[in-house]
């Protein structure tokens, strides 16, 4: 199978599930519901859904498009959780950010109470569609997994210290610690989430977990530094925030070089870690998809 083919019908599939899961628009309360709607079925790339099947699918050892049903739940709460990260990372107190996925953010369109609370709904939402994993050691396994993801451990710390640290002037440590928290946790997430759901080894829970994590440090350094020399077309929003507010970037911190090559360095790594394993094509693709966003 193509890799072209694999990741339009595995996006198609997320796409589904995403609806399904979702309360319908006109369902009480409205506002509530349509903005959870809006936010979730825009112009996402659904890279931790995508990146989550695929590490399934490796494991697996074949691609079989049947065998994921089982499994989508995992696939749902990861959008689901990243979408209420977004809402509220644009919201004014945050990152002040009036476009999202090519259009008005969450609180543009509905309010910012809203927009908190669709956030927040979305979150609750994710646990409890992984309450329908039947498998119930799998699943427990799964909550622990993606809670531990999103709290002051995980997302939520990295985006805490992103917030404290507008207008200081932080070391290159602390950043990594910002990035890898803020976005690698998520993905690291999206492969350990995967391993649950095929009871695989814990050395290879480990090294998948850890080409994430490296991976998602590599994607945020690049999401900087389009921030400074990208286009609305490939960052869904106008480009400049960062420097606006003052945030604590790799090319703020290091320069645009440097922050480039450090990027292409880390892309390698992961490429590396991977290389040698059975049935990687689909993942090697995607390690080549994260490449390609660099300018
Ligand atoms: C945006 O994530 C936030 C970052 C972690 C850089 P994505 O680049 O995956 O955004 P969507 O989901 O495609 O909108
Ligand atoms: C977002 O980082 C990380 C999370 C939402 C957890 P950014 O603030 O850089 O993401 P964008 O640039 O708004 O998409
Ligand atoms: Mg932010
Ligand atoms: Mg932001
Ligand atoms: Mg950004």
């Amino acid at each position: 199978m193509l890799v072209q083919e694999y990741y339009k019908s595995r996006g198609q599939l997320i796409e589904k599930a995403l609806d399904d899961y979702l309360a319908p628009a006109d369902q009480y309360p409205t506002e509530l519901h349509q903005a959870m709607r809006y936010s979730v079925k825009s112009d996402g790339k659904r890279l931790r859904p995508l990146f989550f099947l695929a590490t399934y699918e490796m494991l697996l050892g074949r691609k079989n498009i049947n065998r994921l049903e089982r499994i989508l739940p995992a696939a749902v709460a990861l959008e689901f959780v990243h979408t209420a990260s977004l809402i509220h990372d644009d919201l004014p107190s945050v990152d002040n950010s009036d476009e999202r996925r090519g259009k008005p953010s969450c609180h543009i369109k509905f309010g910012e109470a809203t927009a908190i609370l669709a956030g927040d709904a979305l979150i609750t939402k994710a646990i409890e569609v992984l309450t329908e994993i039947k498998n119930r050691n799998q699943a427990l396994k799964c909550i622990a997994i993606l809670t531990k993801a999103i709290s002051t451990r995980g997302m939520i710390g990295g985006q805490a210290v992103d917030i404290i640290s507008v207008n200081k002037k932080i070391n290159i440590n602390v950043l990594r610690y910002i990035h890898y928290k803020k976005t690698g946790s998520l993905l690291q997430a999206s492969t350990e989430l995967a391993c649950a759901l095929y009871d695989a080894e814990e050395n290879i829970t480990i090294t998948l977990g850890n080409f994430a994590l490296n991976l998602g440090l590599a994607y945020q350094i690049v999401d900087d530094i389009l921030d400074e020399v990208g286009s609305f077309e490939v960052l869904g929003k106008h480009p400049g925030g960062d420097l606006k507010n003052n945030k604590a970037t790799y090319p703020s911190l290091i320069g645009l070089e440097k922050s480039k090559k450090q990027a292409e360095k880390l892309i390698r790594d992961s490429y590396n870690m991977i290389k040698n394993m059975r049935n990687n094509d689909i993942m090697l693709e995607f390690v080549n998809m994260i490449k390609e966003r660099l300018p």
